[in-house]
């Protein structure tokens, strides 16, 4: 069997025309969707990323302003530009591109910004919020991965879901959605770590299968149920001569073998990636939508 090869690009670009349609009816009730965006220093993927959320923004009308300070900036003045953010009631959303220099306290900036505002979904309040079944901003990239399986028809209600990986940022809440008594949730959840034994023994009983590792091409065609669905979120550079950069980017999958025991599979680059901004994007025309009484 060769595998359906799930494309992220294809299925973030309808959420971004059904965000269109959402922006445009807040016009009409005079709103429009506000992302304010923070990014500390001058690190290239940082920097990167903060384009490709303003080009999304531009694309469907949200108004995106990003705050550019310094790598030296202190914490007291990040703090200020969040809270300048927090008291501005015209902004629907606060991101702070990640990761901050290291004289900064990730966690004590991520925390001031308000949860009413934290379309990134990572504030304490928001994930209890999420752990408890209770409405809240998703956390992007889970977010993604769930839309990617419930918009290609893998449903992951009743499935087996394994997920390889327990960061906060992917595998905990991934985990933490999929399991709610919900739609397009309601999964059996397995996660997997570095703390596992045998991991290969937990992989092989996936019907659906997330690699959030990042760890380049670990998981093999041997550790693959036959026809199950395979998530790949991890990103990794490896070295390629052959390329101009001098390197490509491979997922936590060995693409090339899964795909021929996979029912669908995700790609490196184009699966997850393009997911992240637009969920990012959909959350701030929610947090309008909530401010402008119309959800
Ligand atoms: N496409 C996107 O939008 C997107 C978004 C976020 C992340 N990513 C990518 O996804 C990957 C994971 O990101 P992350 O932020 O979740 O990474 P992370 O914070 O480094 O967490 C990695 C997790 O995987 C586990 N792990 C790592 N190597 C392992 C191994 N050999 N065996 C078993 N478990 C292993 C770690 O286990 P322990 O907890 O035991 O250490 C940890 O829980 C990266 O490649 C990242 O670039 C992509």
């Amino acid at each position: 069997m060769t595998a359906r090869i799930i494309s992220g690009t294809e299925i973030a670009a309808a959420i971004r025309s059904e965000l269109k349609l959402r922006v445009a009816r807040l016009k009409e009730h005079g709103k429009v969707p506000y992302l304010g965006v923070i990014l500390v220093g001058d690190d290239p993927a940082s920097i990167s990323y903060v384009k490709s959320k303003e080009k999304g923004a531009q694309e469907i009308g949200v108004h995106e302003v990003t705050i550019r300070l310094p790598a030296d900036t202190p914490e007291s003045r990040v703090i200020q530009s969040i809270d300048d953010l927090n008291n501005d009631a015209e902004v629907d959303g606060i991101l702070v591109q990640t990761p901050l220099p290291g004289h900064i306290d990730t966690e004590k900036v991520l925390y001031h910004i308000s949860p009413e505002k934290d379309v990134d979904g990572f504030h304490p309040v928001n994930l209890g919020k999420l752990l408890r079944g209770q409405p809240c901003f998703l956390p992007c990239t889970p977010h993604g991965i769930q839309q990617i399986l419930v918009r290609s028809g893998y449903d992951p209600a009743g499935k087996h879901v394994v997920i390889c990986g327990r960061s906060n940022l992917v595998g905990k809440p991934l985990a933490a959605i999929l399991f709610q008594k919900k739609k397009g949730a309601n999964a059996t959840v397995t996660v997997v770590h570095t703390g596992t034994s045998h991991i290969p023994n937990f992989t092989r009983q996936a019907d659906i299968l997330v690699a959030a590792m990042g760890s380049p091409l670990f998981v093999k065609a041997d550790m693959v149920k036959d026809g199950a669905v395979v998530i790949d979120v991890g990103v990794n550079r490896v070295e390629d001569k052959t390329r101009e950069k001098g390197y490509r980017l491979v997922g936590d999958v060995d693409f090339e073998a899964v795909k021929e025991k996979a029912a669908a599979i995700t790609p490196v680059p184009g699966g997850v990636g393009p997911m992240t901004v637009t969920m990012l994007l959909q959350n701030t025309v929610e947090s309008a939508e909530i401010k402008a009484g119309i959800k």
